[in-house]
């Protein structure tokens, strides 16, 4: 049994009277722990797929599945608290508070959680994160002095700070130059790995895809090719 499975996922927008179909029917199972990248062209459909996947929008037809659970015919409140609890998200831009500092991003996140830890916890819980993502000497720092590749590790230890089982990530290296985006996907492959995250990767930049452990290809929302590395 998998624990995230995408079955036969449809999506259609209506314009007036024109319907437009953006997902046509999509079937993927993404692997635990591992890393499965979405690419093709832009338009087919991959942000979509991946905010229906995150239960972020609901899909026209089809289902999700996570954990056994059906987040397709769940109820608003339910899908909310597995969202919180369970889900982290990335997006092209680390969309930081600018007037917080590196660890008060963190702590925010710790202190607005369903299930709030002790002061203290959450100091242990916010160095071990630094400390994982290498930015823990910039604790202090406010936004506007980090590099784009440090306001995206901090991006990314905001998105794993609660333990969640999923990582969404839409194109989460769009914003960096190369170098930058090697690194960034590396601590994300090596945090799959360690915390045993699953990761749905949205990229179209190729050098990404070699950190992927499964890669789906889309194209006029279909898919057009799956291929586990
Ligand atoms: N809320 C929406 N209403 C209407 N059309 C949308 C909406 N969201 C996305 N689309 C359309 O769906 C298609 C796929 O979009 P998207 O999933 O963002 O593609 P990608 O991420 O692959 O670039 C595009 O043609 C886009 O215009
Ligand atoms: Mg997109």
């Amino acid at each position: 049994m998998s624990l995230f499975t995408i079955k036969n996922v449809q999506k259609t927008f209506t314009h007036g009277e024109v319907k437009e179909e953006i997902l046509k029917g999509i079937d993927v199972t993404l692997p635990e722990g591992k890393i499965t990248a979405l690419t093709g062209a832009s338009g087919s459909g991959k942000s979509t797929l991946l905010t229906i996947a995150a239960g972020l929008q609901t899909a026209s037809d089809g289902q999700i599945s996570f954990e056994q659970q059906q987040l397709t015919s769940m109820r608003r409140e339910e899908l909310r608290q597995i969202r919180a609890k369970q889900f982290g998200f990335i997006f092209q831009f680390a969309h930081l508070v600018p007037f917080l500092t590196v660890q008060e991003q963190l702590s925010l996140m710790l202190e607005t959680a369903e299930t709030p830890l002790s002061k203290q916890t959450q100091k242990k819980e916010i160095r071990e994160i630094l400390e994982l993502v290498d930015m823990w000497k910039r604790k202090d720092a406010y936004p506007a002095s980090l590099s784009g590749g440090e306001k995206q590790r901090i991006a990314v230890a905001r998105a794993i700070i609660h333990s969640p089982k999923m990582l969404f990530a839409d194109e989460p290296t769009a914003s960096l130059d190369s170098k930058r985006s090697k690194e960034v996907m590396t601590l994300i492959q090596r945090l799959a790995k360690e915390r045993n995250i699953t990761v749905l990767m949205v990229t179209h930049d190729m050098d990404m895809l070699t950190f992927a452990d499964h890669i789906i290809e889309m194209q006029d929302g279909k898919i057009v090719q799956d291929k586990t590395i």
